[in-house]
Parts: structure tokens; sequence; C-alpha cells
């Protein structure tokens, strides 16, 4: 079976095509980070027209690199939700006149679901059930999954995301949007200890995050400083180590709770590798296993959207059919 998997939901406009014996055969993507830089974040209707700009030359370039056409492609997997509205449209617009001349089924997937399965992209794919800490720049979320489609969220942020702490810190540090990766970097130079800042929600029970205290209190913590390059990476180590001790200690609960002997990272911040490093520890010291996508995968691909399409598909599980577009949608009753 082969799904072409198309994601419009933000910034990236990426396709790939999946292939139930093969494996991943292709993926491309086109990212609209230059376009948004100035602006210092997403301009939806720039993000919107710009995916209608990419999406006909990236399928083009799917098909092509995977040796795929309108025969091969069994089904045409698009995200349905959640995200920003426009950009969203457009790819369902798109699946869609794809799926009407094809005459192939089109499949709307939950965002979020496709950022869960990415890993299983791998070569040492985690088996269900697993628990999964999904931290993006939209979410941030600990996720019993049991199987395909059956999710239960445990713990949540209260306010900002994880990625959004990141990129809105990153803004304070005067570095250019989206500053996650780059305040990441420069926390790798910074020293242990000069700015601690709190731990949000450490000493309450339960598995629930908050994030935006933490800005504020770079804010507090940067004001009437001159910022140069040394101020820049001891504050970005503090805030690092900050979110990563808050995402560790609940992962550790979580883990204890559950039971699970599999723990995955999912989204964009699971790209952080000192996030990485942690998570390694905290899985060993519960004897479990650590599983997580590659890079590329980590941040919003067009790959993990194919890849839950064609395992919907194969498992006769319903997939919203064609033109379906949800800003917000709860993972849970997908
Ligand atoms: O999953 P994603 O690509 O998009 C959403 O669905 O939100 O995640 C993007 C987020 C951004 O906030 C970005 O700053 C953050 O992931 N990010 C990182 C790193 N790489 C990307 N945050 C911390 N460390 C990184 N290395
Ligand atoms: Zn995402």
């Amino acid at each position: 079976m082969q799904v072409l998997g198309i994601e419009t939901s933000c910034d990236e406009t990426a396709v790939a095509v999946y292939d139930s014996d093969r494996g991943l055969l292709s993926h491309c993507l086109h990212s609209q980070i230059a376009l948004h830089q100035a602006y210092g974040g997403v301009v939806p209707e720039l993000a919107s027209r710009d995916h209608i700009r990419r999406l006909l030359p990236l399928v083009r370039q799917a098909l092509g690199e995977a040796g795929a056409d309108r025969q091969s492609i069994d089904a045409v997997a698009y995200t349905a939700g959640p995200g920003l509205i426009g950009a969203l449209l457009v790819g369902a617009g798109f699946a869609a006149s794809l799926s009407y001349a094809w005459g192939k089924p089109a499949l709307g997937i939950h965002h979020l679901e496709g950022h869960l399965l990415a890993p299983l992209l791998e070569a040492r794919p985690p088996a269900f059930p697993f628990l999964a800490l999904l931290v993006s720049g939209g979410h941030t979320q600990l996720v019993d999954v049991a199987g395909l489609g059956r999710y239960r969220i445990l713990g949540e942020t209260l306010d900002d995301a994880a990625g959004e702490a990141f990129d809105k810190t990153a803004k304070l540090l005067g570095l250019p949007y989206p500053g996650g990766a780059a305040l990441a970097e420069r926390a790798e130079v910074g020293r242990d200890g000069v700015f601690v800042f709190p731990r949000p929600m450490q000493g309450r029970p339960g598995l629930d995050f908050s994030f935006s205290g933490l800005k504020t209190a770079a804010l507090v913590a940067l004001r009437g400083r001159v910022l140069d390059d040394a101020i820049r990476a001891d504050v970005a180590r503090g805030f690092q180590d900050a979110v990563v001790d808050a995402l560790a200690e609940k992962c550790r609960r979580a883990l204890d709770m559950t039971g699970h002997r599999r723990l995955v990272i999912a989204g964009g911040v699971g790209a952080n590798r000192r996030l990485r490093e942690r998570l390694a520890t905290v899985a060993a010291d519960a004897s479990a296993e650590l599983y997580f996508p590659r890079t590329e995968f980590c941040t919003d691909n067009g790959a993990m959207i194919a890849l839950a399409g064609c395992m919907r598909l194969q498992a006769g599980l319903p997939s919203g059919g064609a033109m379906q577009a949800r800003a917000h949608w709860e993972l849970e009753n997908g």
C-alpha cells in the first residue's frame, strides 16, 4: 500500500510517499522561515499563500523521487488539524483535488498523531504501548499511547508550550525567529548555575506543565544588563536547564505511574540534545527504552503524515475524509 502525505499546518510545506512494504520512499520539504523572519513570527496569510505556491512542485518532486505515480498511490493523506486554518485549508483543498482527479481516498490526519508516530519511521521503532512526551511549538503533552488511534492525555501545559517558551525567550535574547534551536546552541556554551530559574510545577503533584513564568523570569534577569554573547549564553543555559528539568521530572513520574517501559520523544523540541540526554537517564533509571525520530522528523514533515495515513488505511480506521480542516482538534477525540 502506498500513501502520499501532505503537511501544511503551519510554516513548512512538506510532501512524502510511504510504502507499507518498502517504508519511506521520499520526503520533500520547503521551510518558510525566511519568509516570516522579518515579522518575528508566522504570518498566517503569508503562510497560506506560500503553501499554494510550493505544493504542486513538491508533490511532483516527491512522486518522482519515490518512483510513484497516480496509479501506484492508494490514498492521499493530509494534515486536517490542529493548525492555522488558512494553511490547513490549502492542504485539505489540494488533497481533495488530487483525490478526486486520481479516484483515490483522501485521509484527514491529526497533526499530533503524526508527531507521535514519527519514531516509527526509524530503523528501531518502538512497539505499542508507549508513553510519549510531545513537545512542539504549539503543544506540550504527556500521552499514553495504547495503540494506533488510542491516545490518553496524562498531562499538558497550562499556558505556553515548551517550544513557544524557547522561541519567546530567544526573542528576548535578540535571536532571530524561530529561536528554539539558536537558543539551544547558545546554551551549549553557557555556564552552569550563573542564572538559576524556577522549576515551574515541580513541587505540585500531577503531570501538568507551565512555562510562561520562565520567560518572565528571563526578562527580569536581563533587566538593566547589557546583552552580550556571554550573558546570552548563560541565560540560555539557565533557561534550557529549567525547561529540561521540568520535562524530565514529569516523564519520570509518568513512567512510574503508568509502568510503561518505552518512552518516546516527539515534536520540534525533541530535537534538543540536552533534553534527549536527560531523558535517556530518566528512561534508564526506570528500566525503560528511549525512542526519538531523527531531527528532521522531530519538526513538521510530510513523512509522519504519510505514515499515519498508511497505518490508518491498513488498520481500517476512520480518517475524516476529504476537505476537513480544524484549527482546534483534541487528540483524544480524534
Ligand atoms: O513540531 P514543530 O516543528 O512545530 C509545531 O508543530 O509546533 O516544533 C517547532 C518548535 C519551535 O518552537 C522550535 O523553536 C522548537 O520546536 N525547536 C527547538 C529545537 N529545535 C526546534 N527547541 C529547543 N531546542 C531545539 N534544538
Ligand atoms: Zn508540529
